[in-house]
């Protein structure tokens, strides 16, 4: 069929055509919004899942329902060894510019901008490399109004992010909203930032400011946040994304095509379900070759066989491939001794085991994995995969 008409989405953050199965994470974000607004006391969310399920798209949905609610929003993906203190000023900087201009009092609002300011200008201390390494001109944020003085400027993030939110806030407080900030890949942002997050949001979770952090990351990050803060479990309330049930699947094949009037015979939902085990990521991947390769509509099971090797071949390329190549030759045995195990998590004595190789020497590999998030541990011992169906991927590889 007309691949130009073509609606399936495969890609990293890619908007789907079909947001399926997700209603659930959306009506509980609804009340979350309306908690915080009104200053009642709410836990925030944080979606954990694995690779491709969906976690960058169901975050950008829930930013356009506070935008839709005119909340001011921002947005960070966390990187290893980088200090979020930049992101997160240029993140609420775009937030309140969303609200300033309703607010009556544009003094009140380049006060807290200049606070901004102050924050985002202090040289990171404590935080990673890269970001000190930095030389050149000063950099800039970007923002209109002198630096403010004495707030936000210690230097300790900790203390810095409590003023700044509060201050934030207090601003989106005059308008009966709330600020709400994002940060994808949180299981990268560095310890001591996690620490200091953590910190800042629990203090103005006890003032009842309306500000809230929204992260989304791998299936560690909820041991990830603990790890630092014992009571995170209490600030945050994590919402595992998972592969889509069935019918929800279907809805995410379905709808879009009925838009272009195109349908599915019966079987051919079968067999899209039967190769992309409702992994979102591959419901796209193998939903975009099947209706280039369907001759017409509906589309039938054996389109779904001819188009699948495509896919797959595509597959291999970009959604393992990419991820195979960043692991090193040690890495890789590793990974391969992993796949052969099985699916699921399977035990780090078990991999050393068939490696024959003493357990800790094979620790470098295998935290190093973890590093890339190539691999991620649920529970101490077991290891498994973030990358869904990547043990499958590895027994077909013959390199
Ligand atoms: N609910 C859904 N229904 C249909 N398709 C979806 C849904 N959620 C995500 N997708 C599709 O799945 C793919 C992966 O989505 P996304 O990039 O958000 O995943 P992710 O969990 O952030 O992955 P990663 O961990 O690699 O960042 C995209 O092509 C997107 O269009
Ligand atoms: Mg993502």
């Amino acid at each position: 069929m007309d691949p130009v008409r073509n609606p399936y989405a495969p890609g990293a953050g890619q908007r789907p055509p079909e947001l399926a199965g997700r209603d659930r994470e959306l009506a509980r974000f609804d009340v979350v919004l309306e908690r915080v607004a009104r200053g009642r006391p709410e836990r925030s969310l944080v979606l954990t899942g694995l690779r491709g399920v969906g976690k960058t798209v169901l975050l950008n949905q829930l930013r356009s329902q506070a935008i839709g609610r005119l909340w001011g929003t921002g947005k960070i993906e966390a990187r290893p060894d980088q200090s979020i203190r930049r992101p997160v000023a240029a993140a609420l900087h775009m937030a309140l510019r969303e609200i300033a201009g309703r607010h009556r009092d544009p003094e009140r609002v380049d006060q807290v901008l200049g606070v901004l300011k102050a924050f985002a200008l202090r040289e990171p201390e404590t935080a990673g490399r890269g970001t000190r390494a930095r030389t050149g001109p000063r950099w800039q944020p970007g923002i209109d109004v002198p630096a403010a003085m004495g707030r936000a400027d210690t230097g300790d993030l900790e203390i810095d992010l409590v003023e700044l939110f509060a201050d934030a806030a207090s601003v989106a407080t005059d308008l009966s909203v709330g600020i709400a900030l994002f940060i994808d890949e949180m299981q990268d942002v560095p310890a001591p930032d996690v620490s200091a997050l953590c910190a800042a949001c629990h203090e103005l979770s006890q003032t009842g400011a309306p500000l809230i952090v929204v992260g989304a990351g791998l299936p560690h990050l909820p041991s990830v946040l603990s790890a630092s803060k014992s009571y995170s479990e209490r600030l945050f309330h994590y919402l595992r994304i998972d592969r889509l049930e069935r019918d929800a699947a279907d809805r995410a094949l379905i709808a879009p095509a009925e838009r272009e009037d195109v349908n599915f015979a019966p079987d051919a939902l079968d067999a899209l379900y039967a190769v992309s085990g409702g992994y979102p990521y591959f419901v796209q991947a193998y939903g975009k070759v099947t209706w280039d390769a369907a001759p017409d509509s509906p589309i039938t099971a054996e389109d779904v066989k001819v188009a699948a090797p495509n896919a797959d071949a595509e597959l291999a390329v970009g959604f393992f491939g990419s991820r195979y190549e960043r692991a090193t030759p040690a890495e890789r045995d590793y990974m391969r001794a992993m796949a052969a195990l099985g699916d699921g998590p399977v035990a780090t004595a078990e991999v050393a085991e068939s490696l024959g190789r003493k357990p800790s020497s094979l620790s470098p590999a295998r935290d190093s994995l973890l590093k890339k998030g190539l691999v991620y541990s649920a529970e101490r011992g077991l290891v498994e995969f973030t990358v869904p169906h990547f043990g499958q991927f590895l027994r077909t590889q013959h390199t």
